[in-house]
Order: structure tokens, then sequence, then C-alpha cells
């Protein structure tokens, strides 16, 4: 939501900017554009309303820009249109100061009116622009020693909202300022050279050094460094972290899209988040601890706060913690969770499970949590994030960068960081013995042997897809863990195809639902294994029966060998055998390949849906 890089080294700023910016624009979409602060101190500054593209286009017109200070936004809108005047960089009456910002301010209308009160011209309705007024203000109240990191600390006092600010001035061609609130911000440490950025990605093609920031404080970049401030202008110390990907993992290595090379990464993004999660004695082991044994055998009830996909992890998740450890576990969305008052104490358990780790919502949900003393895991991809750093122990899922909007393979390792964190639990607790906890993990390594083979025959789905283009919904349908497969699937489409989908519990369609089939429509059933939970099996065989006998167009995913289903289904989709838990680990496979072809077919971005950002750091 947003992405934002600032520069300052010895390369011209417009150069590294625009990289970093390609690399961040997954973050969004709707404008860019860049300021640069010449040696001779005038600020220069370009913008666009649409894609990247857009901007390079202008820019590529333009005289070469010699200044190596800078920087570069793309933006996802909240405050007014996606058009060249809301585009970032905002400046000030002077010209002078420029700001870019991720987040939203909250009291920006009353900070605006105050501002217009007193003679300042607003050029545009965004949120931010107020910024680089109050800064125009705070400089020219203060006395002329005071720097631009000062002005800009003094103006984060009277912010209400979660924010990341980059602001340049021409006064200080060497320096880049910085400013965050619950809004993403990592410094990557180059040879002569300091970049602060969204995430890493924007600087990985530069160096690996990279130092997370806390909430609250202020980042004065040189070339020299960083120096580091809170809002009362006390220094304090990042988090150096060394980025354990290079740059060839965020770029395409011969796919079309991102979505497709990710889609196909699922095998070893799984084998690395299992990797090394066994220890000497058979227990499980969790990347930062900051919570005892103890902790967490006092654990009485088990919440999992997540959004979107990784949401639909935490509902399998539900299934194998409470049959594993028998504690009673509930999944909400993030961004209701506070709302509804929870019932949370001390011996609750909040597993928050997010991709980016900058989920405002289940940020939020977080905080609330721990402010009620319950004690909060993050499962979380994103090494220096936020919402692992405010938890009190996390598990990485060690994917690698997903650049593509829509989540696939970190689902996946979603998924199994549950699991791991269910037989953890159920570990510490006593309620499986460790040969037990050895024998699931075992089937769980092999799962990216399965993963790779289910993708190895997925060609036909292809064709499937190009066939359903022109579908006006498609219905998907799961019992047990296949319902949240199904929850998943129909996600997938909505926001790949833009097709009206919706995920149902296979038995709840005749409660309703049912009403919404006609001939021809399609509906994708995921089965579960006739070896596992036999009764549920029988079950929604009925229900393939139910939708085919009013017409529908039936596409059953199951698993090899059960012919139970065939005389049902219009198209079969075939999945390896696993363990009834593990099956998410292969059923969702299909439904993600068929989303993305159906939005390929129907001649759709797929790495950059409509109206979506990969990082959602709003509320
Ligand atoms: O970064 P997070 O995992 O916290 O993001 C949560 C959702 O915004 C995300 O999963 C979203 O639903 C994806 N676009 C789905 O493909």
């Amino acid at each position: 939501m947003c992405g934002i890089i600032g520069y300052v080294g010895g390369k011209p700023a417009v150069e590294v900017a625009l990289e970093g910016l390609r690399r961040l624009e997954y973050r969004g979409y709707d404008s860019a554009g860049i300021a640069v602060v010449d040696p001779d101190g005038s600020l220069r500054t370009r913008r666009r309303a649409g894609k990247l593209a857009n901007l390079e286009k202008v820019l590529a017109e333009t005289d070469g820009w010699a200044g190596t200070t800078g920087m570069g936004h793309t933006r996802w809108a909240t405050h007014g249109g996606p058009t060249d005047a809301n585009a970032h960089p905002h400046v000030d009456c002077t010209g002078t100061v420029a700001v870019i910002h991720n987040g939203i301010i909250e009291n920006f209308a009353a900070l605006r009116a105050e501002l217009e009160r007193a003679g300042h011209q607003l050029a545009s309705e965004t949120d931010t622009e107020v910024v680089a007024h109050l800064i125009e203000d705070a400089l020219s109240a203060a006395e002329p020693t005071v720097t631009i990191a000062d002005a800009l600390r003094v103006v984060c006092g009277r912010l209400e909202g979660a924010f990341t600010l980059v602001v340049t001035h021409s006064g200080s061609p060497d320096t880049v300022v910085a400013a965050r609130r619950n809004s993403p911000l990592v410094v990557g440490l180059g040879d002569g050279e300091t970049f602060l950025a969204s995430d890493v990605s924007a600087f990985i093609a530069h160096t690996r050094a990279a130092l997370e920031i806390g909430q609250n404080q202020i980042v004065e970049a040189t070339r020299a460094g960083v120096t580091l401030t809170d809002f009362a202008g006390t220094p304090v110390e990042g988090r150096p972290f060394h980025v354990d990907w290079d740059v060839s993992a965020a770029e395409k290595g011969g796919f079309p899209y991102f979505m497709l090379k990710e889609i196909s990464e699922q095998p070893t993004a799984l084998a690395d988040t299992l990797r090394g999660r066994l220890s000497d004695d058979g227990g499980i082991v969790l990347d930062e601890e900051r919570l005892s044994e103890q902790d967490f055998r006092d654990v009485d009830k088990v919440f999992i706060v997540a959004c979107g996909t990784a949401y639909h992890a935490g509902l399998i998740a539900k299934y194998a913690v409470e049959h594993w450890t028998r504690l009673p576990c509930e999944v909400e969305m993030a961004s209701e969770f506070r709302y509804r008052d929870p019932v949370l104490d001390r011996s609750t358990l909040v597993i928050a499970i997010s991709q980016s780790g900058e989920t405002l919502d289940t940020l939020m949900a977080i905080k609330h949590a721990r402010e009620q003393k319950a004690r909060v895991l993050a499962i979380c991809n994103t090494n220096g994030s936020t919402i692992p750093r405010e938890s009190d122990a996390v598990l990485y899922t060690r994917c690698g960068p997903e650049v593509g909007v829509a989540a696939t393979k970190t689902f996946l390792g979603q998924v199994a960081a549950c699991l791991l964190v269910g037989l953890f639990l159920a570990q510490v607790r006593g309620v499986l013995y460790g040969d037990e906890v050895g024998a699931n993990v075992a089937m769980l390594q092999q799962m990216p042997g399965l993963v790779e083979q289910t993708l190895a025959t997925i060609e036909p789905v292809r064709a499937l897809a190009r066939e359903l283009a022109d579908a006006k919904a498609v219905l998907f349908l799961g019992r047990h863990v296949g319902y949240p497969v199904a929850l998943e699937g129909a996600l997938k489409l909505k926001e790949l195809a833009y097709m009206h989908a919706e995920g149902f519990p296979a038995g709840e369609l005749k409660h309703g639902p049912i009403a919404l089939i006609e001939p021809g429509l399609p509906v994708v059933v995921i089965v579960p294994s006739p070896r596992g939970r036999s009764v549920l099996h029988g079950k929604i065989v009925s229900n393939i029966q139910e939708v085919r006998a009013r017409g529908a167009r039936t596409i059953v995913i199951a698993e090899e060998g059960d012919t139970d289903v065939e005389p049902y289904a219009s198209h079969i989709i075939r999945v390896p055998r696993t363990p009834t838990l593990l099956a998410p680990l292969v059923t969702t496979l299909p439904l993600q390949v068929l989303a993305c072809e159906i939005a390929l077919a129907r001649g759709l971005d797929v790495d950059q849906p409509r109206n979506l950002a990969k990082s959602v750091t709003v509320e």
C-alpha cells in the first residue's frame, strides 16, 4: 500500500529511485512520482497518474538529473483520486520541501483547515500534502540551526494515524529524513550510500545489509549511514539484519508474470518453510521465541487473526490445532477482532498470520491482544517487518519475496507454519508424544514432493480455465479443511479475474445458495479423501449429485483412486493422496492455476489486479 524509496549516495538518485519503484510497484500502482535534490540545492519533482511506465516516459524526456539525493513513491490512492495532482511527492508553498507518504493521516482535515486559514495554498486532495506545509511552518518558526529532522519531529507530534514519511529539503542536499508510526520502513546500508524503503526489495540490488526501525522513530540518512531518534529526540538503536535472498529472487526469471513464477516455486517455498524445524530431540523449533515453554503450557485458548488469504490459512489451521492440542481455537478476521471486544487474558495465545508483516488490521489486532495481556505468536514471511517485532514469538515462512498481488506460495508456507505451531503446542503441552509429532512432521516433509507432482500434471487445468473464461460466476464447495480451500479458490478468482465467485461449505448449500445453481454454472468441489473422514466423503459426493441434478457443470478435485466421484463430475482434477489435514497443500494448487489462467484468458494483468495492493497498510 504505497511504495517508498529514499536514497542518498553517489549514484544518480533518479535511477536508484526508479529501479526501487519498479520493485515496489506491487504495493500500489495508481500513480508514481520522484523528487531529487540537485547539488546546487534545487529540488526537482515529477509525478504522473497511472502505472510507473507513465512516469518513466516523462523522465525519459527530461534532461539528466545530476542529484544523488532523492526519493520515489508509487501510490495506492486513499485520499483523492489517482490524478497527477494527487500523486506524491507533495511540496510546500516555497517548493523547497518535498514529502512522500504511506499510511493515513487521520486528522488531516483539521490540519488542512488550519493551514489554509494561515494562508497556505494546498494543491491536492491528499492527506499527505499537509505534512509538507507543516514542515514549512516548523522550519520558518524555528532557529536557522534547526534541521529538517527537527522540523519533521515537531510535525510528527501533531499527526494522528499511521504513516511512513520521507522528506527531502533543498536546504539539506546531503540528507533524506524519514519518520514512521505503524507503517513500514527499513534502512539499507550500502558502501557510501544509504537507502530508506518500504521493503528490502527496493534496495536489494545494492546491499543486503538492512536495519529494522522501531515505531515512532525519526531516521536521518546520509551517505555515512543513519542517525535514529524517537519522536522526543532521544537517540535509539535499530536492529541490523541480513537479507537472506538476492536480487534474482525478486525478478521474473523468464516467466511472463511473477504469479506464474511464484506458483511454480511452491515446492521449494514449502520445503524452506519446513527446513530445520525439528531439533535433535524431535521437538519443533520456532525462530524468535520470547516465550517460555511454560507460557505455551499455560495456554487455554487460541485465537488466529489474519486477513484475506492468510485468514484462510488460519481457518485450515483451526482443524489441526483443535485436533492435535484439544485447545479451543477461534479464527477471526483481523479487521473485526478488536472491535467486538474478544475475551482475552494471559492464557490466550493469539497467532497472527501475515505474509507482509505490515497489514495494519492485523497489527492493530495484535496490539489490542497484547494490551489485554494475551501472548502473540506471528507467522510471517518478511524479516524486518512490524508484526514479528510487535509479537512475543515468531515463525518465519521463508518463502522468499512474493511480488504478485495474489498470495500463492506464501499461503502454502502459512498453512505449513500453522501446522508446525499446532504440533509445537501439542508437544509442549504433552498432548502428543515425541514420536507422534515426528510422524506428523515426516508426513509434512513429504508434501513439497507432492506439491511438485501436482504442479507437474496441472496442464489440463489451464485448458479448462480457458473454457471457463466467459462464465458469469463460479461457486466453490468444500467440507472440513476443504471449506477454507473453497473460500481461497473464490478469493483468487475474484481478485484476479474480477468474476463473481463464492465459497460455501458444501452442506450449507441446501440452506439457500443452491438457488444460485442454473444450467451450465461452473461449481468446483473440493472432495476430501475417502480414506480419511469417510463420512465427509460420502456427504460431499451427495452434494455433487445435488448440484449436478440442477444442471451445474461440476469440476471435481479429488484424490487419485477416488472413483466414487466419477459419475457426477463434468471434469476431474486429480491430486495425490495426502493425510486429510495436509490436503489443502495440494488441493489449493489447481484453484490458483484456474484463477490465474481465467484472468489471463480475459486479458488481465495477474500481478497487478485493479484496485488492489500487495501490502495493506491502512485500516
Ligand atoms: O500480508 P498479509 O498476509 O497480511 O496480507 C493479507 C491479505 O491482504 C492478503 O492475503 C490478500 O488477501 C491477498 N491479495 C490474497 O491473494
